[in-house]
């Protein structure tokens, strides 16, 4: 049986590098501090690194792996991995994780099974920083996404993990280790497809991550759902034989300021055919990750009250399939929200921002202050940012900041757009209050403007992660499939207070 993840044993040594009592250590070196670190001849340090250099086989740029040949002669650790940084004022947290995760797979690679990490390269982060991505990372890289696979059922994990460093870093080891856990959660259930993963069993799922310490769950049946009236959540879940369900998640802790509450708003669509307005078949399949956004608020939920920040939290995430079934929504069709705002349905493609309405509605509702929201919306986004930076969008500016502030933090890519009311006129309808679908021009900025309208009066900030919740393409730091994008950045947030 194929398992996702493990979750190696954390430590912290001061150990003296030399005597370090694992099967493989890893060794960080910035590019333009290489050579001064090969002349300090410690043992392997300096021999294996300073003929590697000149040779040429090694150069110290990013991510660039050199596993040392010869056992370290003198050094208890059986095998050296140099992993480069690349300039030394380039290595931030984003770096850091990415030279930790691709040198933590050669130890998987290698089967190594207790790995060590020098902490022998400041980067320009700090030490707190520092560690609690290295220890993110080896969580992070003991990550298998073949749970299906009924053959080839070869597996192996990093059992212990120890961050080889002099300073006081407890607490962000197990900060650390408590965010690359429910990251993979995360990218477990993104990756899960449609005929497994129903609304049900997210809700299902999702309420078992989230059953920690001061963290209550709440599923609302498809009953609760009508007895609320949010027909734009039940007419999207029309189309389909599988009930919606909706996701609450409180955590309230005492001491925590009473005025403000973060509220976290998820886009849950288990599967999107598109709706009546199908989709092409070409790469349909991948619209099973359509519920990325739902993950990543439950596990940052999860890491939020792990880490029992003093701040108070509410999670929403409105979970559907978007069918096309005998009772779908037909294009031309109206629904009223909970909210009371009427929608002209002109794409039952443009699903997500329905589903999200009603769900920013009821945020509100249970008294959130600080709205975020998070979903892979748009298309669009696609073809503005790429599949390398995340959609923000919000109001008022330093609600917006403040997220751009944690996002960098964080390590993650974030670019704003404008929210001008010019914009609107896209979202007139004959009929109706609102068009859901707005027509090709700004399509990710008129689907922000569209949830702003459900979002109230409040600070309120909007992800399209439609770009960056799923990877193409397998990087020695990524597997093909989901990333986990922006939990990091919502528990930052989270981490920051509230403005
Ligand atoms: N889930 C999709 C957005 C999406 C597209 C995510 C590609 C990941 C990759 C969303 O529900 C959608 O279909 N959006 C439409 C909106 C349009 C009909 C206004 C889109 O972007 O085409
Ligand atoms: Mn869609
Ligand atoms: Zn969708």
């Amino acid at each position: 049986m194929h398992v996702s993840y493990e979750v190696p044993r954390l430590s912290v040594s001061g150990t003296a590098l030399a005597a370090a009592d694992v099967d493989l250590i890893i060794i960080p070196i910035a590019q333009d501090y290489a050579a001064a670190v090969a002349s300090r001849d410690e043992g392997p340090l300096g021999d294996d690194l300073k003929s590697a250099l000149e040779r040429g086989e090694f150069g110290a740029k990013a991510n660039e792996i050199y596993v040392a040949r010869m056992p370290a002669t003198g050094w208890t650790a059986s095998r050296i991995v140099f992993v480069g940084g690349g300039p030394r004022a380039e290595i931030n947290v984003e770096r850091v994780r990415r030279m930790a995760i691709s040198a933590a797979q050669v130890a998987r690679s290698q089967r190594r099974a207790r790995v060590g990490w020098a902490d022998v390269e400041p980067g320009v982060i700090s030490p707190a920083a520092r560690i609690e991505t290295v220890a993110e990372s080896f969580v992070l890289a003991n990550f298998d996404n073949g749970i299906h696979k009924s053959r080839d059922g070869h597996q192996f994990f990093i059992k212990d993990a120890v961050i080889f460093t002099s300073g006081d870093v407890a607490a962000a080891v197990t900060n650390g280790g408590a965010m690359g856990e429910s990251i993979n959660a995360a990218r477990v259930l993104i990756n899960e497809p449609g005929n497994y993963l129903t609304p049900r069993v997210l809700a299902e799922k999702a309420a078992s991550l989230s059953s920690v310490p001061g963290l209550t769950a709440q599923i609302l049946d498809e009953k609760q759902i009508e007895a609320m009236k949010m027909g734009l959540l039940l007419g999207v879940a029309r189309g389909s034989i599988e009930p919606p369900r909706i996701l609450v998640l409180k955590y309230l802790p005492a001491g925590a300021p009473a005025n403000q509450t973060l509220g976290l708003v998820g886009k849950g669509i288990t599967f999107d055919t598109g709706g009546l307005s199908l989709k092409p078949a070409d790469g349909m399949e991948r619209m099973k990750d359509d519920m990325a956004g739902g993950a990543s608020v439950v596990a940052a939920m999860r890491s939020i009250a792990l880490q029992q920040l003093p701040i108070r939290a509410i999670a929403v995430v409105p979970m559907t399939e978007n069918m096309p079934g005998g009772k779908a929504t037909k294009p031309g069709d109206i629904h009223t929200g909970a909210s009371g705002l009427t929608v002209e349905i002109n794409n039952t493609d443009a699903e997500g921002r329905l589903i999200l309405g009603d769900g920013l509605w009821y945020a509100r509702q249970l008294g959130a202050t600080h709205l975020i929201d998070v979903a892979t919306l748009t298309g669009a986004i696609v073809v503005g940012l790429g599949k390398i930076t995340t959609g923000l969008f919000g109001t008022p500016q330093p609600w917006v900041d403040h997220i751009r502030v944690a996002a960098d933090r964080a390590g993650e890519k974030v670019w704003q757009l404008p929210l001008f009311d010019d914009y609107k006129e896209q979202l007139k309808s004959e009929i109706a209050d609102m068009l859901n679908s707005p027509g090709r021009p700004a399509g990710s900025i008129t689907a922000a403007m569209f949830l702003k309208e459900f979002a109230g009066t409040g600070p309120w900030a909007h992800l399209d992660i439609a770009g960056t919740a799923w990877a193409e393409e397998s990087k020695p730091w990524q597997p093909k499939g989901a990333t986990g994008a922006m939990i990091r950045t919502l528990i930052e947030v989270a981490r920051g207070g509230l403005p």
